[in-house]
């Protein structure tokens, strides 16, 4: 069989952990989750900021949400986390993998400290929120519809141009480890997707930056999009693809066009991403001049 069983609404009445949830996609992950019925765990090392967001889901419902301090780098936790849904509710339907951080800059200037840190939230929180979840929704797929799980990486996972190096590494892990489990997750009746988005309107274009480096800059023209996307925009995506048991959301149109010609002509697409690279250094030493050293 290799066919997943889908239930007619993923989400309704449906036990939810979005990581990450006290910000940008994440919280417009958990307003479209509660919106559409879900009881959703908003977890987030930010406790203050998780509370905020799911007092005020909660507050218009359908669904419900509740806020939990969550470190997606250590592994008890989350499984702690995990295994709390299931006893409190007899299951977990959905996790969102979407706490994510990011370094932008000359990849000379990360040291050691930094290549851990992106590499233990970006792949290790997502491979924890796998290893802690994973087994309950094999187990759920027994009996029908085991559930799914929907990793948030990046048009960074899909393409690869410099200044954010350490981004795309763990995109890409990010992606392989979402395509390839979804391949062995259907025949148990569990869904996986993967969200590859390109610039989003959150917190997270200001941060992580290194010397002259300027997130909102970069990854507007790095994908050839206008503006960033709207997180709810996003969300309300995020979910149909989920109920339409999609691989993968590319998303905005013009990232999903740039995306297949890189696929069609991969060494075009590099001379492009060198071209850009380079680019980018040029205006950021031109900002740099314009403020006076200061940027
Ligand atoms: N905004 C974009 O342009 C964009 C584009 C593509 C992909 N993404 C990805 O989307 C995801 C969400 O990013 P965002 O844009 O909403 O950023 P954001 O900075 O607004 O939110 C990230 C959240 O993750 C939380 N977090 C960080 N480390 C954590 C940890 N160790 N444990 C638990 N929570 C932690 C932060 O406290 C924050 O609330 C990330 O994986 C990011 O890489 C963002």
């Amino acid at each position: 069989m290799t066919r997943t069983v889908r239930p007619e609404d993923p989400f309704t009445d449906r036990q939810a952990l979005v990581t990450g949830g006290g910000s940008g996609i994440g919280a417009a992950l958990v307003r479209a989750l509660v919106d559409a019925g879900a009881h959703v765990v908003v977890a987030d090392l930010d406790e203050l900021a998780a509370q905020r967001v799911a007092d005020a889901a909660g507050a218009t419902g359908p669904g419900t949400a509740r806020a939990l301090r969550l470190d997606v780098t250590d592994a008890d936790a989350v499984r702690a986390a995990v295994d709390d849904v299931v006893a409190r509710a007899g299951r977990i339907d959905l996790l969102f993998n979407n706490a994510g951080i990011t370094f932008g800059g000359e990849t000379e200037d990360l040291t050691p400290e930094h290549w851990d840190a992106i590499i233990d939230v970006n792949i290790r929180g997502v491979v924890h929120g796998v290893a802690a979840a994973y087994p309950h929704l094999v187990r759920q797929g027994r009996d029908g519809w085991g559930g799914h799980v929907v990793n948030t990486a990046s048009m960074g996972g899909l393409m690869a141009a410099g200044l954010i190096t350490s981004y795309v590494m763990t995109k890409h892990a990010v992606v392989g480890l979402s395509l390839a489990l979804r391949t062995e997750a259907a025949a148990k009746n569990v869904g996986v997707t993967v969200l590859c988005p390109a610039a989003v309107e959150t917190p997270i274009l200001e941060k992580g930056h290194l010397g002259r480096f300027h997130g909102r800059d970069y990854y507007l023209k790095g994908q050839g999009v206008r503006r960033p996307l709207d997180p709810d925009v996003l969300a309300a995506e995020a979910l149909a693809a989920v109920a339409a048991d999609r691989p993968m959301l590319v998303t905005p149109r013009p990232a999903r066009i740039a995306w297949r010609v890189g696929r069609l002509a991969p060494a075009f697409a590099n001379r492009a991403a060198t071209r850009f690279v380079a680019k980018q250094r040029r205006l950021q030493a031109r900002r740099a001049d314009r403020s006076g050293g200061r940027a």
